[in-house]
Order: structure tokens, then C-alpha cells, then sequence
């Protein structure tokens, strides 16, 4: 049996925002979003999210059915905040609490605390850091082994301070215990709150052995304050991805220089220049190149495809496939629906919405295709678009293969344009244009004979 208990009722003043501190992003999710996944991820039989500032905001943005929410007001305390949560634990078992704005504590170390507390031991987690200011230090007995206490920073001697092992902040402890030692708590210290961190005591009283688990890493119990710890540890995190992908054979321009904000998967030989950003899922095949200041979201980008720079692809829920070998941008931008096959070109400053493009299709300058059908080896020219909108509906635009549109085409939809036809430049086509054939829509050109042009009046 595993109860986890998620402190995020605090204010966190020093970010100096009108948004809770937990809501602040990292990685594009927020700060106790990435807390609630690991929590998730671990299994436990209840999850417990104690809210307090912003707790209407906070419930509402990361709601989910096997979560519960308890409010704390006001918040006197992380004592007093588990204490809220107390009522809502199922008996028996373990009760892990994590912290809401130290987001990046990794699946593992809190199944070691798990494991280390055995619904049977107070087990803490704890780092040696080189500066331990503002932490509370883990005070051990005279053989220098067992842990006798946490001292909060402000209430800790001189020699106190000197220790640099910390508490960071988690712990699990046997569920039946936790709750009587809550019981046991007072706002006897210098900040007059109730402390979670005063269970080490009780525990120490009642012959519970206390056992201290050490963290992995340091950015997995770094928690957030401020912007800059936000952004440091934003950083870190993108650094660790970068890492990953790296390990995993990906070729990044520059380490520093990539950010991921959610999955990115890739195959082999994938290479991505400096400044991308990838959002939501994205899928890079064997041999793909995304070149320098693209941003990708929702996209599944086949084997070989070439994305120029500044590309700007958002698939939001519909989600964008660039097939094999096709070359994207400069500057083209795909949105949901965009379907294009093999060898397709779209070039700059080309927008495709809602569209399929058949393979070896091109779009390479300054065009728009929405809601469009457009078959193998099409050609569309340069500055035409589909007018797929009348002002209350929305109409599909079909172009058979090989037809060929000219350049600064309208083309009215619904309207359908036959396999091998050629639309003449600057036309407007609102009825369908037969295979095979030329058509125009526009003005006859004229040449008007012994024309000449005015001469200014002499005053
Ligand atoms: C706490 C620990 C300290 C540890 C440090 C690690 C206590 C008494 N001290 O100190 O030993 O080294 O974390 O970062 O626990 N919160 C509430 N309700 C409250 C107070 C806090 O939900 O009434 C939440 C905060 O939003 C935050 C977490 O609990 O997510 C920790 O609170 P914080 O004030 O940062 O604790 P520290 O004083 O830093
Ligand atoms: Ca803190």
C-alpha cells in the first residue's frame, strides 16, 4: 500500500508572479505536473495534493481522476500541510511526500525511499551539499550513524550549520506512524510552524529506526524559488536530454543549444542544428536534418525528410507527417493536417493547413494550401492560394496529379482541378478546371495600337 503526498500549498513570493509557483513551466509542463507523473509513474493507491495559494488555478490545471486535493489555509507549515492530507490516507503501507515545486526527483530514488522505509522505517532523503544554507540539517547520534533529528537552518547552533548533509525536502515513513507522530507536532521553533521534519524526533522516541537515503543527483531534489532556479534548472534538465539523445547517436550542432519539450524520438544519423525547439511528440526517421531555429510540435518527420531553418511546424492535436525525403523551408510553416508525402517540397514562406500532398508534389514559394487534395507531381506556383473560407464555411480544393497551377492563382473552393490540367497565371478559378487542358480566368491581354502617352499641359 502506497500513499503519496504532494505539498504545493506554499506562496513561493520570490518568483514574484501572479501565477501559484507550481504552475510555473518546465520543459513546456508545469513545475507539479512533473511531480504528479513521477507519483503516477510509481503506482501508488492514493495521491494527495495539498493546495493552499492559488489552489483553484492549481486543482484546475492539473486535475485527474485518481487524484484528491486538499486545501490548506493558512499554511502554517509542512507539518501542517501533510496534516491536512492526513485524513485522506489509506491505512497500512508507506505514505511518501514529495515536494510540488521540486519537479525533476527521478521515479527511482523515490522508490528507493519507498524501499528504505519498508512500511516499517522514518526514511529520509538527504544530499551533502557544498552551501547547506537554508536547508535543514540531519543531526546524527554520537557514533555519527544513527539520525537523531533535522534542524532547521534558522533554529540550528553554530556547529549545526557546519554539517552539510540536508533533508531535501522528501520522505517516506510507515503510514500508521506518520499519523501519530502528526498528531504530535507543535509550532515550538523560531518560524512558529508546525515542521514535517520534527517526525524525526517522535520517531527516535518510539524506537523507529530513521535511516537516510542519499539522492542520486543533485538536480533531482533542486527546488524551485526563484526565476533563475527556474531557468537553471530548466538547463539542467534540456542538458540532460541533450545527453540522452546524444548517447542515443543523435548528431546536435550544440548541447547547449536544443530544448525538448516533451518527446522527441529519434532514429539513427538524425541531425539538428542549434536553436530548435521540439513541443508535444515529435518523431524524427533514420537520416532526418532539422537545420538551426525550427520549432517542431506534434510531427512525425519521415526517413531522409530535409527541414531547412526557421521551419514552423505545429501539428497541435491533428498532428503534421513530412514524408520521405521531402524538403521543408526556409521559412515554411505546416499546421495541424498537413500531410505531405514522399519527395514533396513546400518552400518559403508556404503554409499548408488540413492538406494532403501526394508524393513528389511541390509548393515552393509564397503559396497556401488549406483544406486541399493535391496529387502526385503537382505543381503549384508561386503565390496562389486556396480560398477555402466563404466567411462561414469551410470547402475542399482537389488537384488531380501532374496538373500544373501557375503562379498568383485563386483557386475558390469547392472547386476541383483535373489531373494534367494547367491553370494559367493569375487566374481565378471558381469552377472546376477539366484534365488535361489549359484554362485561364483573367482578363484578356490587349495591345492598344498608336497609343501614346499624355504629355503634361504647358501653363
Ligand atoms: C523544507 C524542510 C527543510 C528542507 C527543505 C528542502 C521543513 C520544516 N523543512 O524547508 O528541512 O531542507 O524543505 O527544500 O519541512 N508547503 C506547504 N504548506 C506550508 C509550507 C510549505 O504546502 O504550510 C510546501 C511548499 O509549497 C513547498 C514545500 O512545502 O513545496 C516545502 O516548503 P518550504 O517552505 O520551501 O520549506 P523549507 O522552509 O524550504
Ligand atoms: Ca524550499
Amino acid at each position: 500500500m502506497l500513499n503519496i503526498v504532494i505539498m504545493a500549498a506554499g506562496k513561493g513570493t520570490r518568483m514574484k508572479s501572479a501565477l501559484p509557483k507550481v504552475l510555473h513551466r518546465l520543459a513546456g509542463r508545469p513545475l507539479l505536473q512533473h511531480v504528479l507523473d513521477t507519483a503516477t509513474a510509481l503506482g501508488a493507491d492514493r495521491i494527495v495534493v495539498v493546495t493552499g495559494h492559488g489552489a483553484e488555478a492549481v486543482e484546475a490545471a492539473v486535475a485527474a481522476p485518481h487524484l484528491a486535493f486538499v486545501r490548506q489555509t493558512p499554511q502554517l507549515g509542512t507539518g501542517h500541510a501533510v496534516q491536512q492530507a492526513e485524513p485522506q490516507l489509506l491505512d497500512g503501507g508507506t505514505t511518501l511526500i514529495l515536494n510540488g515545486d521540486v519537479p525533476l526527483i527521478a521515479a527511482d530514488t523515490a522508490r528507493r525511499l519507498v524501499e528504505a522505509s519498508g512500511g516499517q522505517r522514518l526514511a529520509l532523503l538527504t544530499i551533502a551539499l557544498a552551501d547547506p544554507t537554508g536547508y535543514g540539517r540531519i543531526v546524527r547520534g554520537p557514533d555519527g550513524d544513527a539520525v537523531r533529528a533535522i534542524v532547521e537552518h534558522k533554529d540550528a547552533s553554530e556547529a549545526q550549520r557546519a554539517i552539510r548533509e540536508v533533508y531535501t525536502g522528501m520522505m517516506a515513513a510507515p503510514t500508521a506512524a506518520l499519523r501519530r507522530w502528526l498528531g504530535r507536532l507543535t509550532n515550538d521553533n523560531v518560524q512558529r510552524e508546525y515542521y514535517l521534519t520534527d517526525v524525526v524526533e517522535h520517531a527516535v522516541t518510539d524506537g523507529v529506526a530513521v535511516v537516510a537515503a542519499p539522492a542520486r543527483s543533485e538536480t533531482e531534489v533542486l527546488g524551485v524559488n526563484s526565476p533563475l532556479q527556474l531557468a537553471e534548472l530548466e538547463r539542467r534538465y534540456q542538458r540532460a536530454r541533450a545527453d540522452e539523445l546524444m548517447e542515443a547517436g543523435v548528431r546536435l550542432a550544440d548541447a547547449a543549444r536544443l530544448d525538448v519539450r516533451g518527446e522527441l524520438r529519434c532514429g539513427t544519423d538524425v541531425e539538428i542544428d542549434v536553436n530548435c525547439v521540439f513541443e508535444g511528440r515529435v518523431q524524427l526517421g533514420d537520416g532526418v536534418r532539422i537545420g538551426a531555429n525550427c520549432c517542431i510540435r506534434n510531427a512525425v518527420i519521415e526517413a531522409g525528410a530535409l527541414i531547412r531553418p526557421f521551419t514552423h511546424v505545429d501539428g497541435e492535436a491533428a498532428g503534421v507527417r513530412i514524408g520521405a525525403a521531402a524538403e521543408v523551408g526556409p521559412f515554411s510553416r505546416l499546421r495541424p493536417g498537413a500531410d505531405l508525402g514522399p519527395q514533396v517540397h513546400v518552400g518559403n514562406f508556404v503554409e499548408v493547413k488540413n492538406s494532403t500532398l501526394a508524393k513528389g508534389a511541390k509548393a515552393n514559394h509564397l503559396a497556401y494550401l488549406g483544406d486541399a487534395t493535391v496529387g502526385e507531381r503537382v505543381n503549384y506556383g508561386a503565390g496562389s492560394i486556396t480560398a477555402n473560407y466563404d466567411g462561414a464555411n469551410k470547402h475542399r480544393t482537389v488537384i488531380g496529379a501532374d496538373a500544373h497551377i501557375g503562379s498568383n492563382c485563386v483557386l475558390v473552393a469547392p472547386v476541383t482541378i483535373g489531373e494534367g490540367a494547367t491553370v494559367g497565371g493569375g487566374s481565378t478559378i471558381a469552377k472546376d478546371a477539366p484534365p488535361g487542358q489549359l484554362t485561364v480566368a483573367r482578363a484578356r491581354q490587349v495591345t492598344i495600337d498608336g497609343w501614346t502617352r499624355p504629355v503634361k499641359k504647358k501653363p
